[in-house]
């Protein structure tokens, strides 16, 4: 039995609904604990290709239970469209349950999301626009709508109907927007009701029970840990907690039931949005990544900035979510390069720098110091074993271990399921060393 976090270890994006798909095979229950329909995966199954947001990849399963949790944002138009792609392409939901206790994302939250963005000018965040900072603004200032709310909505319109009206004099005042309808969007809401009452339940509960049951559960990062709220790039952030701590809160488990943290990496680096980035390359390389990489969003459709692989965050995502293991994913985009650089520090006011600075006005002034190793320039998409890989690729692999003083698991050479090398077994195989005081392993 294992119960098993998965994080985006960088901006988001890293590919982590490959890695849940493929452990999604061994676990009973796949937990998606925060974020909305920001985030979005792409897996790719028999050449069929899956766009999710909000429902976990592991729905491809048909006897894997997905649970949305109480942590997450729910906008149930969305929710609806993708649970219709599922059906059209012959994938049941049976298995869906969705938090009782997730917020809503209203008309109002995607409206305001896009005014303020307008509003921020040169401070703008470069957000996805789909309500997810708005929305859990609400449940922070506790004037949400919460899945109970929607699906008793019959029962307590005046609640919906409050809120919108206020938000009304938001728009109004604030922006110079034209108010919303509330009559027509209760109707409209009523009918989402409707729909997704079925899968609506005390997920804390189902997890709890699981837990005894002694199920294997995945518990699902969106986004990725310099994205979190608190300890990420703030304010070039999202509204919730992706790191491991944050998947905990968000599907109402206690950390002691967790038995291992998996953090999900590319073999470079990828940002959406704005905000301070150290190693982004804005040349014919940082093009051939995107490219090669295929570096648009699955959300949004923006291209991604693209750089070289930062071990200072790297190291950063190690200790905040107390990594275990790591999937370093997207090897086979490096194939072509002649050479590659890793970020190894930084030099700040001077001075070099190996841990994250978390002050965003010293991180926006970091310079990159680089180590540079040689590229294998060769095809890596068809190999299976990590000896099957040339031997600049296995170093490449071995110095982003050291780094970051974690083992790697897995490395992903494809989109496809098969493009997988299973290093160690992620969920049995070694953990992460503990380190003594001056960062050397504790021998056990
Ligand atoms: P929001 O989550 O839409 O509020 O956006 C806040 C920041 O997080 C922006 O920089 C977004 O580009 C970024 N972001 C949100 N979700 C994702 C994701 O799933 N992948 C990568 N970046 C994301």
């Amino acid at each position: 039995m294992a119960n098993v976090i998965i994080i985006g270890a960088q901006w988001g994006d890293e590919g982590k609904g490959k890695i849940t798909d493929l452990l999604s095979k061994s676990a009973d229950v796949v937990v998606r604990s925060q974020g909305g329909v920001n985030a979005g995966h792409t897996v790719v199954v028999q050449g069929q290709t899956f766009k999710l947001h909000l429902i976990p990849s592991g729905i491809l399963y048909p006897n894997t239970e997905c649970i949305i949790g109480s942590g997450t944002v729910i906008d149930p138009r969305e929710l609806l469209k993708e649970i219709d792609q599922l059906h059209k392409l012959n994938v049941s939901t049976k298995n869906l349950y969705i938090s009782q206790t997730a917020h809503v994302t209203m008309p109002y939250h995607r409206i305001l999301d896009q005014a303020a963005e307008e509003r921020r000018g040169k401070y703008r965040i470069g957000t996805t626009g789909r309500g997810i900072g708005p929305t859990y603004s609400d449940k922070a200032e506790r004037i949400g709508i919460r899945m109970l709310d929607l699906i008793y909505c019959d029962r307590y319109p005046e609640k919906i109907e409050w809120t919108i009206n206020y938000k009304n004099a938001v728009l109004e005042k604030l922006y110079g927007l034209p108010p919303l309808n509330a009559k027509e969007i209760i109707e409209e809401y009523r009918g989402y009701a409707e729909r997704l009452r079925p899968y609506v339940v005390d997920s804390s509960l189902k997890i709890a029970q699981a837990v005894k049951q002694k199920k294997n559960i995945l518990f699902e990062g969106a986004q990725g840990t310099l994205l979190d709220l608190d300890h990420g790039t703030y304010p070039y952030v999202t509204s919730s907690n992706p790191i491991a701590g944050g998947a905990c809160v968000g599907a109402g488990v206690g950390p002691t039931i967790i038995d291992r943290i998996i953090g999900v990496a590319k073999a470079y680096t990828t940002r959406v949005g704005e905000g301070p980035f150290p190693t982004e390359l804005h040349d014919e390389i940082g093009e051939y990544l995107a490219e090669k990489g295929a570096e648009y969003g699955t959300t949004t459709g923006r291209r991604r900035r693209c750089g070289w692989f930062d071990g200072v965050i790297g190291r950063y995502a190690a200790r905040i979510n107390g990594l275990d293991c790591l999937a370093i994913t997207k090897l086979d985009v490096l194939d072509e390069l002649p050479e590659i650089k890793v970020c190894v520090a930084y030099e700040v006011d001077g001075e070099i720098c190996r841990e994250f600075p978390i002050h965003a006005l010293k991180f926006a002034n970091c310079k990159p110091v680089y180590e540079t190793l040689p590229g294998w320039q060769q095809p890596t998409s068809h190999c299976r074993t990590l000896e099957e890989l040339p031997k600049q690729a296995q170093d490449y692999l071995k110095f982003l271990a050291e780094l970051m003083e974690v083992p790697i698991a897995i490395v992903s050479v494809g989109a496809a399921r098969e493009q997988t090398i299973i290093v160690e077994d992620p969920i049995h195989g070694p953990k992460r060393a503990l380190l003594d005081s001056k960062g050397k392993p504790v021998k056990s």
